[in-house]
C-alpha cells in the first residue's frame, strides 16, 4: 500500500506545516468521510424515523444502514447497536439503565485502575446511589493485568467488571476474553471500553465474550458526536430507557407510556443522522485500507519512535518496552520538566501532542506521577512526523535550562 496515497486522503495533515500526534484524543478525518456527511446534508437531510415522505424515508435508510455497518464492524447484530454521542455517553447509559436497576446494596463493581474517567465516574455514581462498593483492579508497572489479580478481587457479590480493551495512557491490549470469562464465572457482566481499540484492531464482541462494548466514532475517523453502545440483546431488552422523549415510545397516554423496541427505546429525540452516515463512511474507509495495513503501519512507526526514545536520556515511557504493545500510544515523562512545558515546546515546533492526566488521574497517582505527555500515532502518520517529534524531544531539557 502506498503510504503517501493514504496520507493524501487526510487533507488537514497532508503537506501541513504541523505534525499531528494526538490521534488518541481524536483522529483526523479522511476526505471520503467529510464528503459522505456533506452529501447527506446536500441530498438526504430530513428527520429520520418520522416522516413518511421519500426524503425522510431515505434519511431513515441511511441511519439504519449505518447501524448495520457498525454492527458488522464489531461482530454484533444491528438491533444490539444503540447510537449515542460517544463512549462516555454509552457508559453512562449502562450505569443509569443497568447498574441503577439491577444492582443492590452491598454489591460490588470492579474497575481496572487504568480506566479513563468515563469508565470510572459512572460506576462511582451508580455505586453511591445503590450503596455498592467500587473495587479497583491494579496492574503492574508495565500496565499488565493478570487473571490471578482479578480472581483475588472478585466475589459472588461482584455484579459488574469494567475494563478498556486498550488504555488511553498505557496502550497495551488487555486479555478481555479471559477477564470476561472470570467475570461470568462469578455471575458478573463485563463492560468493555473499546474507544482506544477499535481504531487499531479488528474487534469481535462475540469472540471477546463481553456483555457491553462501547466506542466513539471520532477516534476512528468519523465525525464527533456519534458513539456506539453494543450490548447483548437480552440485556437491552430488560433495561429501561435512559433518556425519555420523541421516537422512543410505542404508545403514550396521560398516565404513562410503553416503549419502542430495542434499540430505538434508547434513542430519544432527533438522532445524529449526519454523524451516523459519517461513521458508516469511516467503516467503509477502514474496510478498504484493512486492519492488517493499519496495525502494521502503526507498529512500524511506534517502533521507530521508541527506538529513538531509548537513546534519549531522562525519558520514561509508561507501559511496555515493546512497541508492539503500545497500539500507537506513547506516553512519557521528561525528568525535571512539566508535561505542559514539554507540550508547549512541542507546540512551538509545531508538533501536536497531549499533556496532562489524560482523564486518568487515578492511574497517574498509581504510577506515582502527576501527569505525562502523550504522543499518539495513527496509520496516516509517516516517518517524517516521528523524526520531527524525536528531534524536538531531544531538545526539551536543554531548552528548559538543563545541561543534557
Ligand atoms: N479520551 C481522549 C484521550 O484519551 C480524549 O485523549
Amino acid at each position: 500500500m502506498d503510504h503517501d496515497m493514504i496520507r493524501r486522503d487526510f487533507p488537514l495533515i497532508y503537506n501541513a506545516d504541523f505534525v499531528y500526534l494526538d490521534s488518541s484524543a481524536t483522529s483526523q478525518k479522511p476526505q471520503s468521510v467529510m464528503k459522505a456527511v456533506e452529501d447527506y446534508y446536500r441530498t438526504s437531510n430530513a428527520n429520520p424515523l418520522r416522516g413518511l415522505y421519500d426524503l425522510s424515508v431515505r434519511a431513515t435508510e441511511l441511519y439504519e444502514n449505518a447501524r448495520e455497518k457498525a454492527a458488522r464492524f464489531i461482530g454484533g447484530a444491528a438491533d444490539e447497536i444503540v447510537f449515542t454521542r460517544n463512549a462516555s455517553e454509552s457508559l453512562n447509559l449502562i450505569a443509569y439503565s443497568y447498574a441503577l436497576n439491577f444492582l443492590d446494596s452491598g454489591d460490588e463493581i470492579i474497575v481496572a485502575i487504568s480506566e479513563h474517567h468515563s469508565d470510572m465516574l459512572p460506576w462511582q455514581f451508580a455505586a453511591k446511589q445503590k450503596g455498592c462498593t467500587v473495587k479497583y483492579l491494579e496492574c503492574d508497572e508495565q500496565g499488565r493485568y493478570t487473571a490471578e489479580g482479578l480472581e483475588s478481587l472478585i466475589t459472588d457479590r461482584t455484579r459488574i467488571v469494567a475494563m478498556a480493551q486498550v488504555s488511553n495512557v498505557i496502550g497495551r491490549e488487555n486479555d478481555i476474553k479471559r477477564f470476561a470469562e472470570i467475570a461470568h464465572a462469578h455471575g458478573a457482566v463485563f463492560v468493555c471500553d473499546g474507544a482506544q481499540s477499535v481504531p487499531h484492531m479488528k474487534v469481535d464482541v462475540k469472540e471477546l465474550g463481553v456483555d457491553f462494548f462501547v466506542f466513539s466514532g471520532h477516534k476512528m475517523l468519523a465525525p464527533m458526536g456519534i458513539g456506539v453502545l453494543w450490548a447483548r440483546h437480552e440485556l437491552l431488552e430488560k433495561m429501561p430507557p435512559f433518556l425519555y422523549g420523541g421516537e422512543m415510545i410505542e404508545y403514550v397516554t396521560l398516565q404513562g407510556a410503553t416503549y419502542a423496541e430495542v434499540p430505538h427505546k434508547f434513542e430519544a429525540g432527533t438522532v445524529n443522522d449526519g454523524g451516523a452516515v459519517g461513521l458508516a463512511a469511516a467503516i467503509d474507509y477502514i474496510d478498504r485500507i484493512g486492519f492488517d495495513y493499519i496495525s502494521q503501519r502503526e507498529e512500524q512507526l511506534c517502533a521507530l519512535a521508541m527506538e529513538h526514545i531509548a537513546d534519549i536520556p531522562h525519558i520514561r515511557v509508561i507501559g511496555s518496552e515493546d512497541p508492539h504493545e503500545h497500539h500507537g500510544i506513547i506516553t512519557f515523562t521528561v525528568e525535571g520538566v512539566h508535561p505542559h512545558d514539554v507540550s508547549t515546546i512541542m507546540s512551538n515546533d509545531k508538533v501536536c501532542v497531549r499533556a496532562g492526566h489524560h482523564c486518568a488521574q487515578p492511574l497517574h497517582k498509581f504510577l506515582k506521577t502527576m501527569s505525562t505527555t502523550r504522543a499518539s500515532i495513527a496509520f496516516y502518520n509517516n516517518e517524517d512526523d516521528i523524526i520531527r517529534f524525536i528531534d524536538c524531544l531531544k531538545t526539551i531539557r536543554r531548552r528548559m535550562g538543563y545541561d543534557e
